[in-house]
């Protein structure tokens, strides 16, 4: 570091903390090595704006940091950047009965906000396994996803109101809690999804909704890829559907062998997982239009919460058991009725290309996104693995853009996505989100690198 950065340093208010550098520049690709400058840690919406007015004056790059659960690489510092972690500002500030909505600060967690909702009687759908550990900031940065979408959207949804501090280290109050706002570009939905790059976020108002009646779980075990979509729709027709799930017979093997109950005796191809609104003779009766058709193998549908948990896990743990292995990891979206084609097409390209590796599909099947792991051959090096899989990515690019998909339905571009972001956004879309960026951040220090931000270099150290 030189005299000039370590002066600078000793001038910033608040002061960095004593943390693990290195926890602190990752989240769990665990790819890149982190190399933060230091950790600040803001209580204040007014420090997070004294931190950025100091990281302009110093030309020092942020990376605004919240729970590092994502996947894409949107939460490295690799390169000197200043992290600010958003940990110290967890305050849940308004809860607005009236407007079932409940306003908190950045760094509280989805579960907190989860139980906030069900403590005031309502309830707040976006959910998945990271939630105890994800934050509300980073769940706006990449418009988290997860397992409700089918029914109640994608964080974007729920976004009534958001303040961020911008690049200049202004503070902006968007829509402020309005559900209707005709006046003009709702800048909010600029700030959804962009990844820290237009601005730090510090607080968020969201749109909660009333409690769904009991819930309960239904897996079935089908013949194939091809039962998925008809079992899909025997089931909305006859059921309220919250999510929509499936995994295959190799994602069940490795979250069983991860210490999950494994639910059926019988093995299949394919397992889907279907949450709905309790209603036995409707499950019934779904279940034998599906078994009429051919496609089941088995079925369980669960008697009590706990049994519901325990099917949950299954399909909830599948990310977790393949970490130790290090996958290639992709999280892809075509629309909802392509998926057997795209699947099909995408599976006879990886038994034409790599016909010795382990390919393990799972996903929200219900809203088109499907999450795919390649894990290592044994032996390979890692190194040579990372390397080979560039290419993958640029095939699952290529066979996306043939069906109008995307190269991220839910995880973000970050890092490891931007050199196939093409694949699904043209030229001009990237030259209009390049002008944006510059307005919100005219000297390019929010989260430089990420999304389609050449950016290497990030402090003047
Ligand atoms: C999941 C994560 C990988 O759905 O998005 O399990
Ligand atoms: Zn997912």
């Amino acid at each position: 570091m030189s005299d000039d950065l370590r002066h600078a340093l000793s001038t910033l208010h608040p002061s960095p903390v004593d943390v693990d550098p290195v926890a602190y520049g990752q989240d769990w690709t665990r790819v890149a090595t982190p190399a933060p400058l230091a950790v600040v840690q803001p209580q204040t919406v007014q420090e997070v704006q004294s931190i950025v007015r100091w990281a302009r004056t110093h030309r020092v790059a942020l990376v605004p940091s919240g729970g590092r659960t994502g996947l894409s690489g949107g939460a490295v510092a690799a390169r000197g950047e200043l992290v600010v972690s958003m940990d110290r500002m967890r305050a849940i500030t308004e809860f607005r009965a009236a407007d079932q909505s409940l306003t908190v600060e950045a760094g509280v967690t989805t579960q907190e906000v989860q139980e906030a909702a069900r403590h005031h009687g309502l309830f707040y759908p976006v959910d998945f396994a990271s939630r105890g550990s994800s934050q509300i900031g980073g769940n706006v940065a990449t418009n988290a996803g997860g397992i409700r979408v089918l029914r109640y959207g994608l964080t974007r949804e729920r976004v009534l109101g958001l303040k961020i501090v911008t690049g200049t280290g202004e503070l902006l109050d968007l829509n402020r809690g309005l559900v209707k706002n005709a006046t003009g570009y709702d800048l909010r939905h600029l700030v959804i999804g962009s990844e820290g790059t237009l601005g730090i976020v510090v607080e968020a108002t969201l749109r909660l909704v009333e409690a769904p009646p009991p819930q309960q779980v239904m897996m079935l075990a089908l013949s194939g890829l091809e039962a998925i979509m008809p079992v899909f729709a025997s089931l909305r027709r006859r059921l309220t559907l919250s999510a929509f799930e499936f995994l295959t017979d190799k994602a069940l093997r490795h979250v069983v062998a991860a210490g999950a109950r494994r639910p059926f005796a019988l093995e299949a191809p394919v397992l889907v997982l279907a949450e709905f609104d309790a209603n036995e003779d409707a499950a019934v009766a779904a279940f034998v239009d599906a078994q009429q058709a051919g496609y089941v193998v088995d079925a369980v549908v669960s008697q009590s919460d706990a049994q519901a948990a325990e099917l949950w896990r299954v399909r909830e743990g599948i990310t977790e058991s393949l970490a130790r292995f290090t996958p290639y990891k992709n999280d892809i979206a075509v629309r909802v009725g392509d998926v057997p084609a795209f699947l099909v097409s995408a599976d006879a390209l990886f038994a034409r290309e790599y016909p010795d590796w382990e390919v393990v599909w799972f996903g929200h099947i219900g809203d088109g996104n499907l999450h795919i792991s390649i894990l290592p051959p044994l032996g390979h090096p890692p190194s040579e693995f990372r390397h080979s899989c560039e290419r993958v990515t640029e095939l699952l690019g290529n066979l996306l853009a043939v069906f109008g998909g995307s190269i991220s339905a839910e995880h973000g571009v970050g890092l490891w996505k931007k050199p196939v972001l093409h694949c699904s956004r043209p030229a001009m879309e990237i030259a209009l989100m390049r002008g944006v960026k510059s307005l919100f951040d005219p000297d390019g220090l929010m989260n430089p690198g990420k999304i389609f931000d050449p950016a290497t270099a990030t402090s003047m150290s």
